[in-house]
């Protein structure tokens, strides 16, 4: 083993201090020995997991492209391959896995060709453990709180010709002077905090994302006035909690404010995830109801339908506390659209529990959920529960709950039939590049015909014509 690595550490990551995180200015610079380092060379980045992540991916393209590479689409022409990876589940991480083994080809070919893993699972001791052992292709190993040191690590890397292992499991500064290269051309994702505090039992992010640290709100709005002035239509506020925004800080109704001043901006399209039930405060609640701007969508994870589920779980509220939330927030913006995330067979889920989620799907009508089974997370309380529910019966009911949603987002979405809808325009769809596609204010993705003149990043009114379970389809008034 190399002295010079720094593996990660779980149980240096679980712990929590009081300690204020410093904001960092100036922190991030290129080496002298960097600079120019990328010139005439590619660099490919695979982002997997969640908006966090592809915000991280743009920071890395950033710094990629203050060291004179170019970005290439296909990796067989990438000098530098960046695979930014996701811990929330086992099949995230096979995926990555899988592709380390493809990349070993390349390599075979362009053997100068440089391979990092990055992203949560490095912040992993078993995966990377496993990467050390088994994928001998991966010439890099860096975590999610030194990304800033991607300009020094990548020079080491090339000018040793020796693997690179450098993951810090204490969370990091929140470093404000990082580059960034949007790939959204009217959409931007906008970093509120980073970490977690929560420790849902299931759960990986507290660990491998450290601990709840906020922005400041200055540092925030200057990054949406940027935004505004480059003509941006939409932001996405992100964080693992975002009603959690300003805590840390000592701010009152941090999120409800931040919220409000986003909005004041005048941006069209404010949109955030994720809200955990907890900190969802009245004033937010007021806030989104009053601004036209902030879209009327929420992403409200429920998990399950159990309270005795949730408990274990350690969600810190009972399906009752979540129903009233839910129906408060329903009842202050009607027209609000709902998506959640549900975990099926969490250690020893019985029949009756599992109704319970079936249940609460029934109440809540979602528009839609995203359904997982559960994933033993080495490290996490869960992972340690003894299960005794076979694998097949959590198959039986994952098909069941993901009926159920298909039942509800298809109803919910024949509503929209003959309505209009405005949409702010993505481009040609996938399928068909005479038809457009985009997203209307309820974060329904829509198909429809249009004028030649349309942009990407216009705001127009749609017809629905047609509601499928997960598409609508209509034409420009
Ligand atoms: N197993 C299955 N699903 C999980 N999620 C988080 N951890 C696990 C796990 N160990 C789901 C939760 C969360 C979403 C991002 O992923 O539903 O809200
Ligand atoms: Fe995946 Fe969670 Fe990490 Fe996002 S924060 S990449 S969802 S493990």
């Amino acid at each position: 083993m190399n002295k010079q690595w720094k593996l990660p550490n779980l149980k240096e990551a679980q712990k929590r201090t009081k300690t204020p995180v410093n904001i960092e200015h100036s922190l991030f610079d290129i080496p002298e020995c960097c600079k120019e380092m990328g010139k005439g060379k590619n660099y490919f980045i695979r982002t997997y997991g969640c908006q966090a992540n592809e915000r991280d991916g743009e920071t890395m393209a950033g710094i990629f492209e203050e060291l004179g590479y170019t970005q290439t689409l296909d990796m067989v022409n990438a000098d530098v391959i960046i695979l930014n990876t996701c811990a929330v589940r086992e099949n995230a991480e096979d995926k990555v896995f899988g592709e380390v083994g493809h990349i070993k080809h390349l390599k075979r070919t362009n053997p100068d060709l440089i391979l990092g893993i990055c992203g949560c699972m490095a912040q992993e001791e078993a995966m990377v453990e496993k990467i050390i052992k088994v994928y001998k292709q991966v010439d890099l190993v860096f975590g999610t709180h030194n990304i800033y040191r991607l300009p020094q690590l990548l020079y080491d890397t090339m000018k040793t010709k020796e693997r690179m292992i450098e993951v810090y499991s204490k969370e990091g500064e929140v470093i404000e002077n990082l580059p960034v290269r949007r790939f959204g051309l009217h959409k931007a994702w906008v970093n509120i905090m980073y970490g977690c505090d929560k420790f849902c039992t299931y759960c990986i992010v507290p660990y491998t994302r450290g601990k709840e640290r906020s922005r400041l709100k200055e540092d925030v709005m200057k990054e949406i006035d940027e935004l505004v002035a480059s003509n941006y239509k939409e932001v996405t506020l992100l964080g693992q909690n975002v009603n959690a925004y300003g805590k840390d800080l000592g701010y009152e109704n941090g999120f409800a404010d931040l919220l409000e001043s986003v909005a004041k901006t005048g941006i069209p399209r404010i949109r955030f995830v994720t809200s955990h039930p907890w900190d969802f405060t009245q004033e937010m609640i007021d806030v989104i109801a009053k601004y036209p701007n902030i879209m009327p969508y929420i992403h409200l994870p429920v998990q399950s339908g159990n309270t005795q589920v949730l408990k274990l779980m350690g969600r810190r509220y009972t399906i009752e506390e979540y129903k009233d939330l839910f129906n408060r927030i329903k009842t202050a913006i009607p027209h609000c659209a709902f998506t959640t995330d549900i975990i099926v067979g969490f250690p020893n889920e019985t029949d009756e529990q599992f109704e319970d989620t079936l249940k609460i799907v029934d109440e809540c009508q979602y528009d839609a959920a995203f359904t997982f089974i559960y994933s033993p997370r080495e490290g996490t309380p869960a992972a340690r529960m003894v299960d005794t529910t076979p694998y097949e019966v959590k198959e039986v009911r994952l098909k069941r709950l993901i009926e159920k949603v298909a039942f509800y987002a298809n109803q919910n979405n024949q509503k929209y039939v003959g309505r209009i809808e405005k949409v702010l325009v993505d481009g040609p769809s996938k399928k068909n590049s005479e038809v457009y596609s985009g997203y209307t204010e309820s974060q329904k993705l829509v198909n429809f015909t249009c004028d030649k003149s349309v942009q990407v990043g216009d705001i127009i009114e749609v017809e629905i014509i047609e509601a499928k379970s997960w598409t609508l389809t209509g034409k420009q008034v």
